[in-house]
């Protein structure tokens, strides 16, 4: 093993830690999902639910059911309570100490903190804001080596919210199919395409491996309803590690899960209306404001503006203190230069909260 893997080596996340303790805000531009829905926009009866089950290897109606949405076979489907522990499972399971493992810059900050966990030997390829955030296989082919054992990208990119499209992500496959590596697409956020069938990169063959959820597209961040596709072998190997971890999931989360499934389509009507709505104001807002400069993504929740001055940690801490509005600081995703801004939440709060961020702005100068 390298020593540059173990001086790496972590037990936490910064970014998790300050989601948790320090994000929060009267006027909270810093989550990245829709915002939560709550037990009475479902119809359920409580009939529905259990506490106690037969899930085993996750419970077999809502396999089925991610299974069925997702045009996969049910065997491909490993549940996992989020997308979080979705790519803590899919990683742990692909990644040995020391191997060597392809991330792309800026990147999720915990998601990259879990590789370092897993004491890979971590390469770096750039996602540049120049170049759009654009996914550059070219970029990772200069990286890609026989010892290369994964390759991490998300998708939309966070933070950028920039969309990789499959002929991309099938290029990428390709030079990963060549040494024998795996792809873990991250793909939480492309579920706000609300395509039919959703999208998901593990269409494009066995070296990719898929991880979501239902958190960020509809608001349902609780339920941790989150999955991983992958080969059915490799999908196997994932059920017996999580023997190790969580070993058997929440029954009455996964029968809740199996009902917001099936109301999806109405949720996912709501949520488009609001992205596409609130969209529309931040475009408006930063049409205005020639102190930033953004990378507009077509869909998603999550822009990341640059400040032209340099550096967005007194913009995001006077934002905080005297505004009370809450953005992320770029330092969380390696680009102190720029913030990240999530327009999933209520439209009234964004509008405010935008009107906070025009005035903190005007203030740094
Ligand atoms: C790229 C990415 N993956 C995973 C997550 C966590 O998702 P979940 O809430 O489903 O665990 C986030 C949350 O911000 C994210 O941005």
């Amino acid at each position: 093993m390298k020593a540059a893997s173990l001086l790496h080596h972590t037990k936490q996340s910064e970014y998790m830690h300050w989601a948790k303790t320090r994000s929060g805000a009267r006027f909270n531009l810093a989550t990245s999902g829709l915002a939560n829905l709550s037990l009475k926009d479902l119809r359920l009866s409580l009939d529905d639910l259990e506490i106690t089950g037969t899930s085993g290897y996750g419970y077999e109606p809502l396999v089925r059911a991610l299974a069925d949405r997702h045009r996969v076979d049910p065997g491909c489907v490993v549940t996992a309570a989020g997308t979080s522990f979705a790519n803590h499972l899919a990683m742990a399971t692909l990644i040995n100490a020391g191997d060597e493992v392809l991330f792309e810059r800026p990147a999720y900050e915990p998601l990259l903190a879990l590789a370092h966990y897993l004491r890979a030997d971590v390469k770096r390829f750039d996602r540049r804001f120049e170049d759009g955030f654009r996914l550059s296989p070219s970029d990772i082919e200069k990286q890609i080596s026989t010892r290369t054992r994964l390759i991490v990208i998300t998708n939309f990119h966070n933070p950028s919210g920039a969309l990789t499209d499959d002929d991309i992500l099938a290029e990428v496959g390709e030079m990963a199919r060549k040494v024998n590596a795996r792809v873990l697409v991250d793909e939480v956020y492309v579920q706000m395409l609300f395509e039919e069938p959703p999208r998901t990169a593990f269409h494009l063959g066995n070296q990719f491996v898929a991880t979501s959820s239902l958190t960020k597209a509809f608001g349902l961040s609780g339920l941790r309803c989150g999955w991983i596709f992958a080969e059915a072998e490799l999908a196997e190997r994932m059920r017996r590690l999580d023997d190790l971890f969580a070993a058997s999931p929440v029954h009455a989360g996964e029968r809740l899960s199996l009902i917001a499934l099936q109301q999806l389509d109405g949720i996912a009507k709501s949520s488009q209306k609001r992205l596409d709505e609130n969209r529309r104001l931040l475009n408006e807002f930063l049409d205005q404001r020639e102190d930033l400069e953004t990378i507009r993504p077509i869909a998603g929740s999550i822009m990341f503006p640059r400040v032209r001055q340099g550096d967005s940690e007194k913009l995001c801490d006077l934002l905080r203190e005297r505004y009370e509005t809450s953005v992320v600081p770029g330092k969380f995703f390696e680009m102190p230069a720029h913030f990240r801004i999530g327009l999933g939440g209520d439209t009234a709060t964004l509008m405010e909260g935008l009107r906070r961020l025009g005035a903190a702005l005007d203030e740094v100068g």
